[in-house]
């Protein structure tokens, strides 16, 4: 059932086009984005004056990735905990605030205790979902299916490229109905969305064997730093997680522009740095913060949009990632760190698959 693969991880990250192309399918096509499955007026939509997005792990770190895009894009402000934090916390949510609980397995204990304080108080809950007919699914007010298929490897690849997307599209329509765009824009980002899985394809293609060179370097450094900004960041987070969770070496992830309140510290000749750098907006900012730590003696890998000439020109190594509106580069930008995290974890000799001390599902506190 590997279909030739070596694991079911490398399997999974090869079929992330496929999964995009699911999770986009009907919801997305040039008449522009349609989520009528969920059943919510426009109306409905324009009565939340908040969203709080609540899940763990990879899940958690997609809803930090829809947080800055809804924020952008639809000017709603989106708040995103940790369900294990969530569930002994008194929200302040109610009946204006979407909830929108995002999980993989839909059986994740903690997740579907955040949940029930969601509704409790008052809140309609949203989820985002892999599997149809779950814990989560049922008892939720409605279901975004993410359609990436079966997930076998515990490190969670595909599920998370859809369930980013979910919130891509969640962004994209609130804003058109909140007008916070105009049609040209909300057709720019439409056409854009629809890319997303040939862009995929084609990210796959041109980083895998530059993350599988760039992991030997890896194998042999117990620390590593991931760094971006804004959205970058929160790839970042996700990279350094698969790292960690695999091939059992320590990965942190920081905002760039907050290294040298503390970190900066810890940057000695040699140790890995990722960094991330596919917002134009904030460029000059990462720049400078990679010859930071270049000057301090760091291995830098950036990931990077094709043709960057100056960020390779101020790091050791750089995986390209296609161009693409910067709004979904981050998405892409994933990819590459999910490869370099599987190599990584291959050269050591680890069970990829199966992690020791974690499990698929974690239907237990
Ligand atoms: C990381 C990973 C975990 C899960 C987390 C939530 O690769 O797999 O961090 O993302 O346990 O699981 P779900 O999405 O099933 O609620």
């Amino acid at each position: 059932e590997k279909n030739g693969y070596e694991h079911y991880m490398l399997k999974e990250i090869h079929e992330q086009p496929d999964a995009l192309r699911r999770v986009l399918a009907n919801r997305v096509s040039t008449q522009g984005v349609n989520l009528d499955e969920i059943g919510l007026t426009a109306e409905e939509l324009k009565k939340y004056s908040q969203i709080q997005v609540v899940a763990c792990g990879t899940a958690y770190y997609s809803g930090m990735v829809g947080k800055y895009i809804i924020e952008e894009l639809a000017r709603i402000p989106v708040k995103v905990d940790v369900a294990s934090e969530f569930r002994y916390s008194n929200p302040i949510i109610d009946k204006d605030t979407l909830v929108i609980v995002v999980s993989q397995s839909g059986e994740t204990a903690d997740t579907l205790a955040g949940l029930r304080l969601a509704r409790e108080k008052g809140a309609e809950v949203l989820a985002l979902t892999n599997v149809v007919g779950s814990t989560i699914a049922r008892e939720a007010d409605r279901v975004l299916y993410l359609k990436a298929g079966p997930e076998i490897a515990v490190a969670s690849t595909k599920a998370y490229l859809t369930m980013v997307s979910v919130f891509y599209l969640l962004a994209v329509q609130f804003a058109k109905i909140k007008g916070t765009i105009n049609d040209d824009e909300y057709m720019g980002l439409v056409s854009d969305l629809i890319r997303l899985p040939e862009l995929a394809s084609e990210t796959i293609k041109v980083s895998e064997e530059k993350a599988k060179e760039k992991a030997r370097y890896f194998i042999d450094y117990d620390n590593s730093f991931y760094i971006g900004r804004n959205f970058d960041y929160t790839i970042a987070l996700e990279g350094a997680l698969k790292l960690k969770e695999i091939s059992y070496l320590h990965a942190e992830a920081y905002p760039a522009g907050e290294l040298k309140h503390g970190p900066l510290a810890l940057i000695e000749e040699g140790i890995p740095v990722v960094a991330v750098v596919t917002r134009r907006s904030l460029y000059d900012k990462m720049l400078s913060n990679i010859k930071e730590v270049k000057a301090r003696g760091a291995n830098i890998t950036a990931v990077a949009i094709a043709g960057d000439a100056e960020v390779e020109k101020a790091v050791d190594d750089v995986i390209f990632i296609p161009e693409c509106n910067e709004f979904f580069s981050g998405l892409l930008a994933v990819i590459p760190l999910q490869l370099l995290a599987y190599y990584t974890a291959v050269g050591r000799g680890f069970d990829v698959d199966q992690p020791r001390n974690l499990a698929k599902s974690v239907t237990v506190e």
